[in-house]
């Protein structure tokens, strides 16, 4: 799906919203792109960073009137502050998509007045570097055009996936929370390295790019990750004796609790708001 006859409006211009821009920035194909944050700062930044590629509008109702598809990529404590500043300026015609951690579908649509079609997304952090992973669920009335257009769009941050509503608490337990499960089993083994007599700067080397090269090996053969691994588990070896340890500390056990633990708190918190 082509974007460049798509008109793009971004509230919240943060993290986030910077990310989407860059993102969409990075290919020719893209849509018109407007945006507004409160953070005059914000609002600089876009202005020095993509000059002349985005139009900073001067408040969410004025952008609002300009585009078709609008992106909230505030705070989920703003988001019901935002909807009610546009709710009156939304049509049927128009596409809104959430980023909003745990708003539900339900609620941004009672906050519409059931208006217009809405997708919620989970993306996270590596969309910074246009390597995310965004889980994309649909609302009552967003059709496959309205969740192929959201598609291409988060596309340009990274990779998707289509799921249920349903399932976005584990999803933010898994590809959400996931980033910072990862950084913490990189900074053991860099500080496993060190203590081995590494310096930290050829550990940090080691760890990060063995990482990189495993997750680009299960990418590139499609093989399961058990199937690889046997590969490098040579009988009465070193990989095998390391593996013993791990299992020995309970590593899966901790991974399942961990995403449980996150799945259990996005729940809760998703009932808070
Ligand atoms: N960062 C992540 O890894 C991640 C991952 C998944 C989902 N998300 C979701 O993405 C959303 C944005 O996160 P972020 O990290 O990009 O947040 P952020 O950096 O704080 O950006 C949000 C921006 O929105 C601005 N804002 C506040 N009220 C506004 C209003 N009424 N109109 C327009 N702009 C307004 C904020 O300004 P002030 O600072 O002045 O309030 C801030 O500049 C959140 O809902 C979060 O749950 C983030």
């Amino acid at each position: 799906m082509e974007l460049s006859s798509v008109k793009l409006g971004i509230i919240g211009t943060g993290n986030m919203g910077q990310a989407i821009i860059k993102g969409l920035l990075a290919n020719e194909d893209r849509p018109e792109i407007y945006a507004y944050d409160v953070a005059e700062v914000n609002c600089r930044q876009v202005q020095k960073h993509f000059a002349g590629q985005v139009s900073v509008a001067g408040g969410n109702k004025e952008l609002v009137k300009e585009v078709e598809v609008i992106l909230l990529a505030v705070k989920p404590q703003v988001v019901g502050k935002v909807l009610e500043e546009i709710v009156d300026d939304l049509d049927p015609g128009q596409l809104l998509l959430s980023i909003a951690a745990g708003i539900p579908l339900k609620t941004i649509e009672a906050a519409t007045a059931g208006k217009l079609p809405v997708v919620r997304i989970m993306p996270n952090t590596p969309a910074l570097v246009q390597k995310g992973m965004s889980a994309l669920a649909p609302g009552s009335l967003a059709t496959r055009r309205h969740m192929d257009l959201a598609a291409e769009i988060f596309s340009r941050v990274g990779k998707t996936v289509e799921v249920n509503e349903t399932l976005m608490d584990a999803v933010t337990a898994v590809s959400g929370s996931g980033p910072a499960y990862a950084f913490l089993v990189i900074e053991a083994m860099i500080d496993a390295a060190v203590k081995q007599g590494l310096p930290r700067d050829v550990a940090r080397t080691l760890v990060v790019e063995t990482f990189s090269g495993a997750c680009a090996l299960l990418q590139d053969t499609g093989q399961q990750p058990m199937v690889l691994k046997d590969m490098v588990t040579s009988p009465g070896g070193t990989t095998i004796a390391g593996l013993a340890a791990l299992e020995e500390q309970g590593i899966r056990a901790a991974f399942f609790q961990a995403v449980e633990a996150a799945c259990d708190r996005s729940r809760e918190l998703g009932k808070m708001v």
